[in-house]
C-alpha cells in the first residue's frame, strides 16, 4: 500500500483540538500483548487498524515500538464512555493504576469536562503524524477504509467482542494478519471472545495462539 491512502485519511478525519487537555494513559487492556508486539516487530508491518482505542493505551503501545508504522484507530468516542469511566472510580483496574481516590476522581471528571475523543488524542499527540483517528461504528465504517485504498498488515480487535468485526475484516483484507484482545473475558459469561475466534479459526483454517488477554491468528 502506498503512502496516498494514509494521507487521505488523515485529510478525511482531523484531530481534535488538545490544547490544555489532560491525557491520561489508562488501558482496559488485558496482558499478553507482547504477542502483538512481537507481530509488530518481527514482521514487514507498515500498516495497522485498531478497532477499540479507547484513551489510546494500546495505540501509544504500537506506535511506540516502531518509527515508522502507521496506525488507523477506529472507535465511536462517544459520551457512552464517560459513564463507563465513572463506574471504573474505587474499582480494581483503575485502583491499580491510580492508587489515590482523588486521582481515580480527577481521571473521571477531567473524561466528563474534556471528552473521551480529545483526551484519547492528548495522550497520542506526538504521534500526530502517524495516528489517525476514525470516529465511527465497526464494522460499518469498515469497507470506507478500503474504499480510501487503506491495506493494514495487521488488524487488532478491541471493541465489542462481536464476530462480524473478524468476518468483515477477513473478507476486506485477506493478507492481513488478526489479533486482538478479551480472550480471558469472561469465565461468567462463558468467554464469549474466545468461542468467536475459535469459531472463525475453523471455518478459516486459522491457528490461534492466546496468553492472558490476547489472540493472534495465524495461517
Ligand atoms: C476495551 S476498550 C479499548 C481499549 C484500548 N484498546 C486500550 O487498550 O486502551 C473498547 C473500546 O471499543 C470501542 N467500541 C466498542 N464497540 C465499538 C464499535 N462497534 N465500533 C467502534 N468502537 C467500538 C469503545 O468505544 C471503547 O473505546
Amino acid at each position: 500500500m502506498s503512502d496516498t491512502a494514509f494521507k487521505k485519511l488523515q485529510a478525511q478525519n482531523p484531530w481534535p483540538d488538545t490544547k490544555g487537555v489532560t491525557p491520561w494513559n489508562f488501558t482496559l487492556g488485558g496482558g499478553g500483548r507482547h504477542l502483538v508486539d512481537t507481530l509488530i516487530n518481527v514482521s514487514e508491518c507498515r500498516y495497522m487498524l485498531e478497532i477499540g482505542c479507547f484513551l489510546g493505551a494500546s495505540a501509544r503501545r504500537w506506535l511506540t515500538l516502531k518509527s515508522d508504522l502507521k496506525l488507523v484507530g477506529l472507535d465511536t468516542w462517544d459520551d457512552r464512555l464517560i459513564e463507563q469511566c465513572k463506574k471504573y472510580v474505587g474499582r480494581p483496574g483503575l485502583t491499580r493504576a491510580y492508587p489515590d481516590i482523588k486521582t481515580q476522581e480527577r481521571f473521571a471528571s477531567d473524561i466528563e469536562r474534556q471528552g473521551p475523543f480529545p483526551t484519547a488524542m492528548a495522550n497520542l499527540t506526538e504521534f500526530k503524524d502517524r495516528f489517525v483517528p476514525v470516529r465511527g461504528f465497526s464494522p460499518g465504517a469498515l469497507p470506507d477504509l478500503k474504499k480510501a485504498g487503506f491495506i493494514p498488515d495487521i488488524v487488532y480487535i478491541d471493541a465489542g467482542k462481536k464476530a462480524e468485526d473478524l468476518e468483515v475484516c477477513h473478507q476486506l483484507w485477506p493478507n492481513a494478519i488478526i489479533t486482538g484482545d478479551d480472550w480471558h473475558w469472561n469465565r461468567t459469561k462463558g468467554f464469549p471472545m474466545r468461542k468467536i475466534v475459535t469459531g472463525f479459526a475453523e471455518k478459516n483454517n486459522f491457528r490461534v495462539e492466546a496468553d492472558h488477554a490476547t489472540w493472534v491468528l495465524y495461517k
